[in-house]
């Protein structure tokens, strides 16, 4: 198969979660996202391990990004025995301008964002569907809720504008629960408030255990698009 041919050949997430593999480095210190594009990021560095002999360390951010590292033969450390990490890499739901994300479709984002936060640079990788103008656009934001708090916690929401309720189980006969054993308030906001103001204002609400907004914590975001990928770089001084 000729190069342009492969280069089609793949998805829009491998072809980012390749690029994204590219740049771990020797000797690096990574996080693991979670999700389909995270899944594609994981078997390429287990690839470049493998074959190419790239030695680093991985801390992976959720029980299904454990699972699929062990399988695979990465070796990783314990989120309790990190203070810093080179990179985290991990997919998005949603990218505004100033690169603010949306995340938590997932039952992991106490873990996501502590290592998003550990980290020297966060990468994401995502691909052009997921780019808006406000958080929020085209999904709820999820907000992971103390069990016996979640009704206080809704009423503090509904308070600010907020409107939803508890995320169902997957098969629907229950509820969700994270993998700490939270229950998670899929809420939606009037547009009128932006993403700094209501990173700040669900910060602020107690039995809050952690929401989806990732503010100021991407460095780095991969869009694919059309079979490329555009790097775009987080203003540093905004
Ligand atoms: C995990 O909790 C989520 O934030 C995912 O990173 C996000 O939903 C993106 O998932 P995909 O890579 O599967 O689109």
């Amino acid at each position: 198969m000729s190069e342009q041919n492969i280069n089609t050949a793949i998805n829009d997430k491998q072809r980012v979660a390749i690029h994204a593999a590219n740049l771990v480095e020797d000797g690096m210190i990574v996080g693991l996202g979670t999700g389909s594009t995270a899944n594609y990021f994981i078997e390429e560095l287990a690839r470049r391990k493998q074959e190419k002999g790239l030695q680093f360390t991985a801390v992976a951010s959720s029980v299904v990004s454990t699972v699929k590292a062990q399988q695979l033969g990465i070796d990783l450390l314990a989120i309790e025995h990190v203070d810093t990490l080179d990179l985290y890499v991990d997919g998005a739901d949603e990218v505004t301008a100033d690169l603010t994300l949306l995340k938590g479709r997932g039952a992991d984002l106490v873990r996501e964002k502590l290592l998003a936060k550990a980290s020297q640079q966060m990468i994401v990788m995502v691909d052009n569907s997921k780019l808006v103008s406000l958080i929020g656009e085209n999904y709820p934001i999820p907000i992971e809720v103390m069990p016996f708090a979640w009704q206080l916690v809704q009423k503090s929401l509904y308070k600010i504008g907020g409107q939803g309720g508890l995320r169902p189980s997957a098969n629907g006969d229950g509820l969700a629960v994270t993998s700490h054993g939270s229950l998670v308030l899929d809420i939606t906001f009037d547009a009128h408030i932006d993403d700094s103001t209501l990173n700040r204002l669900l910060n602020a609400i107690p039995g809050v255990v952690e929401h989806g907004i990732f503010y100021r914590l991407a460095s780095l975001v991969l869009i694919a698009n059309n079979n490329q990928v555009e790097e775009r770089q987080a203003n540093k001084t905004g």
